[in-house]
């Protein structure tokens, strides 16, 4: 227990909590907590309105973002764009799907062509014009989304520089996790995650490298889905990699984050890789895979080490043991004490990372060279303006060495890349194939960095609290093109043991 002295900053912002916290909502409808399809049932019977949600989460940003920094921009359109969906509602006109009048948030990466900045965090980028909207952004915009503004995020999606904090930007800040406040939210997607953890917003988008999906969900106890690379379109969104990158959502439920994957899955012409993914998409979409029972007859493969063995907590330990008996009662078979081919090797981050500072040298030039208008065109405009304003982007603090490194790579080697495609063939993706598993099963995100070099999709929800409050995810992931089944998996575990729980803002 803390001592009754004097109470700290931290304790007293706490108390503010607490009491706002308390307070009766005066809505009929209770927003905070409310699924998309809670909301869509509350328009249908007119107890709720998009203007009235987006009026509750600007009001919720206002008391809350000081102190959680999730949001680095409100689009000052966001309330026209509510009244034009309940109008179109109104008028009978809302033959959109389950996204019409739902705000949602994108993380600072990707690009609206709008009032908004794209920056990524960076204020090299402010003032900045993109060409057009994202190729996500689009299809959210077709489906009525109410764009509510960026996300934070760790700054360059964690790629400026390896001592750089999770979750920190130049532009807003450290980020911090609405669970424990002084504790990390993971990044990159930081404040895509903490905004829905917290009830900033209804959904949520955030992007994908090498765990910046995955780590942020297991850490604010939401849901996220790493698609499969190039089932959504990367067209628009400040890259790392094109051959890792991927779009998805962050949101509090499985079916949730299906209806918005649903909303931005498809072909753009401007990202290639979408043409061949495109395929994997399955007729009538995924929430024909919200199935309770969908945890019947799956193979789930059980790598210990060395992701089970990175658990510290005893209890977390335990807690994962039930897990897998409760994912065992639901009816999947277990293949357990499985092994990955040379998994330290994959998990060691030495050549994924020079293949990341080829590949990130060679887009974000090509990325900055494609804007309308920008202070910065080029990699060196970058290293340069961070050296200039190096107090404002604290780079005598974290340093750009990503940055650096990066600028001194020649070109893409491809005998690097075709070493990584081989690690995953060999390795994960044989695993899967020999025991024919339709999912592997491992805590928090430890394996972000398997299903990155494969490609290959995840999702995360959550799977408990450590001693200190903190949360922790459980990761189902597969092969390219797998989302129906770890749809299935997913949801089937969410709704037999609910762990979710809202926030607590402990100091
Ligand atoms: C975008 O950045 C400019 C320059 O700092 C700022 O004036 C503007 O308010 C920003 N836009 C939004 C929507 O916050
Ligand atoms: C992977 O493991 C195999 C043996 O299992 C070994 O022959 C091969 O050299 C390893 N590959 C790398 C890149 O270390
Ligand atoms: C990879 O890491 C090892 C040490 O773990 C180091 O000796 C080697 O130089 C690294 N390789 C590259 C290409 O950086």
């Amino acid at each position: 227990m803390a001592a009754l002295s004097m109470p700290s900053p931290s304790v007293l912002s706490f108390l503010f909590l607490l009491l706002l916290l308390l307070l009766p909502c005066n809505q009929g409808f209770n927003i905070k907590e409310a699924t998309v399809h809670d909301i869509q049932v509350a328009f249908q019977q007119k107890k709720l309105s998009s203007r009235q949600l987006v009026l509750f989460y600007l009001d919720q940003i206002q008391i809350l973002n000081p102190i959680l920094r999730a949001v680095i921009e409100i689009n000052p359109d966001a309330l026209h764009q509510a009244d034009v969906a309940d109008l179109e509602r109104r008028e009978g006109k809302c033959s959109k799907g389950l996204l019409h009048g739902i705000p949602i948030l994108l993380k600072d990466n990707i690009a609206t062509a709008d009032r908004l900045n794209t920056t990524a965090g960076s204020l090299a980028l402010l003032g900045s014009v993109v060409p057009r909207d994202a190729g996500v952004v689009k299809r959210l915009r077709k489906a009525g989304a109410v764009i509510l503004g960026k996300a934070s995020l760790s700054e360059w999606s964690g790629f400026r520089s390896e001592f750089a904090p999770r979750g920190w930007n130049a532009r807003s800040g450290q980020g911090n996790n609405p669970y424990v406040l002084s504790a990390s939210p993971c990044g990159s997607s930081s404040g895509s995650a903490i905004a829905v953890a917290a009830n900033l917003v209804t959904v949520s988008l955030g992007s994908e490298t090498a765990g910046s999906i995955i780590c942020p969900s297991s850490y604010n106890s939401v849901v996220g889905i790493k698609p499969t690379v190039g089932l959504t379109s990367r067209s628009g969104v400040i890259p790392i990699s094109p051959r890792q990158d991927t779009i998805g959502p962050i949101c509090r439920t499985v079916s949730d984050a299906v209806y918005v994957l649903d909303a931005i899955v498809g072909f753009d012409p401007r990202d290639a890789a979408t043409e061949k993914a495109s395929k994997l998409i399955p007729h009538g979409g995924y929430t024909q895979f919200l199935k309770a029972d969908g945890l019947k007859g799956k193979r789930l493969g059980i790598v210990r080490k060395p992701f089970f063995e990175l658990l510290s907590e005893p209890a977390i330990k335990q807690t994962f043991e039930e897990h897998l008996s409760t994912l065992r009662r639901r009816g999947a078979i277990l293949v357990d004490n499985l092994e990955i081919a040379n998994v330290s090797e994959i998990v060691s981050t030495n050549w994924t990372r020079i293949a990341l500072l080829m590949e990130f040298k060679e887009s974000i030039n090509t990325y900055l060279s494609e804007l309308v208008h920008s202070p910065v065109r080029s990699l060196v405009d970058l290293i340069a303006f961070n050296n200039k304003y190096s107090a404002q982007e604290n780079v005598k603090e974290y340093g750009q060495t990503f940055f650096l490194q990066a600028q001194r790579t020649n070109g893409l080697n491809k005998n690097i890349i075709k070493a990584i495609k081989r690690l995953s063939k060999d390795g994960f993706e044989r695993m899967m194939k020999d025991n024919n598993l339709d999912a592997m099963v491992t805590p928090d995100w430890v394996a972000s960095r398997v299903l990155a070099i494969g490609e290959c999709p995840g999702i995360s929800i959550p799977a408990g609290y450590k001693m200190d409050g903190m949360p922790v995810g459980i990761c189902f992931g597969g092969l390219r093109g797998s989302e129906p089944k770890l749809i299935e998996i997913a949801y089937a575990f969410e709704q037999a043991t609910k762990i979710r729980k809202p926030p607590s803002f402990k100091p």
